[in-house]
């Protein structure tokens, strides 16, 4: 059997020090450290303070990581790292530690894309990416729609947010309801309880005139306002705020919104597999949704398990594993932290 690489990847481009471990297309380690309770009093991530995190928990978090796998750090192949895009003082951090290993070590390292990672990691449980793919990648930081050939050589950006991502939608209208940041999964809990269509919320750049220049791109700052409006409305009447109906309706209008573009771009395409990643593809009923409106189009879809779409380093690891597996040339060690890297880059 031909031996297939053992990848060490870091990732830091946000809350979460991950650092995961990979034989080829199988997982071996992916230990998380987050920060999340030190940003919760401040309703999201503060960078200086997510610095400072990922410099404490690094060290800890790679020896974790190669507890869990059973190895040693120089039985590794090659060292995978974020490089962008992220927050800047987040991302040097996993940098600096990725190519002082790399030094140490004497291996190669590779700067990856952290979008084109969150369409990588899906190999890890679903075996080889079809190609093409459609990949829709829903997160705090992102909500894009990708057609993806060969994940090691580069994605098509077809369509992507104009004003804030997904998750940043789900995060702000939490805070308005009242709950715990980061608002995804409570809204995804509270919303089974509520009823979907008691409020018709807006979907973005839906209309007519609006997919003309618009057609796959996606729009969340509208549906925030007006649930804003719509609470806001309520609380002046002095009747309660249903909680409850007004997360499940909101989730209706995103998932909605994201599962009708993400189904047009892949037949667009003729494409017969879509794939969906990031935080936000934790929620359940984005899950269920796409699942069922694909079905009838034919069409596959793949979501890795919910602590493999939101951020962490096994999917950093599995990016680097299929570099080596196709023969890239590695990056030099002088690679950039960069905050702003295209999607079009995923390896720099
Ligand atoms: O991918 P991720 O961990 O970090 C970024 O790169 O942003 O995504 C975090 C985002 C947060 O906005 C969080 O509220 C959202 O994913 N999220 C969810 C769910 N779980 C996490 N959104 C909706 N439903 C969920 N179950
Ligand atoms: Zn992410």
């Amino acid at each position: 059997m031909k031996h297939e690489p053992l990848v060490l990847g870091i990732e830091t481009s946000c809350d979460e020090t991950g650092v995961g471990i990979v034989r080829g297309h199988t997982l071996l380690a992916d230990a998380v450290a987050s920060s999340v309770e030190e940003h919760a009093r401040f309703g999201g991530v503060v960078p200086e303070v997510a610095s400072r995190a990922h410099l404490e928990a690094m060290v800890p978090t790679i020896e974790r990581a190669c507890d869990t796998a059973g190895i040693a750090l120089r039985d590794v192949d090659a060292i995978a790292v974020t490089s962008g895009p992220g927050l800047a003082g987040a991302l040097l951090v996993g940098v600096a530690a990725a190519k002082a290993l790399a030094l140490g070590l004497g291996k190669p390292i590779y700067g990856v894309n952290h979008l084109a990672a969150h369409v990588a990691v899906d190999q890890l449980e679903h075996g080889p990416l079809p190609e093409p793919c459609l990949a829709m990648l829903v997160s705090g930081g992102h909500s894009s729609l990708l057609r993806v050939t060969d994940v090691t050589v580069g994605v098509d950006p077809m369509g992507a947010t104009i004003d804030d991502a997904a998750g940043e939608a789900f995060d702000k209208v939490a805070r308005l309801l009242g709950l715990p940041f980061p608002g995804g999964p409570h809204i995804d809990r509270v919303a089974r309880e509520g009823d979907s269509v008691a409020i018709d919320f807006p979907r973005g750049l839906s209309s007519r005139r609006d997919l003309e220049r618009h057609r796959f791109d996606f729009s969340f700052s509208g549906l925030k306002t007006a649930v804003a409006r719509w609470v806001e409305a309520r609380e002046r009447s002095g009747e309660p705020v249903p909680v409850n109906d007004v997360a499940a309706s909101f989730q209706e209008a995103v998932c909605d919104v994201l599962v009708r573009k993400a189904l047009d771009a892949a037949s667009s395409e003729g494409i017969e597999d879509l794939l969906i990643g990031g935080g936000v593809a934790a929620n359940s009923r984005l899950r269920a949704m796409a699942e069922e409106r694909a079905a009838r189009l034919g069409i596959r879809v793949r979501v890795p398990r919910p602590g493999l779409c939101t951020d962490n380093g096994a999917m950093v690891a599995a990016l680097g594993a299929e570099m080596v597996a196709r023969g890239r040339t590695p990056s030099s060690l002088g690679l950039p932290a960069d905050s702003s890297l295209p999607v079009t880059t995923v390896l720099v």
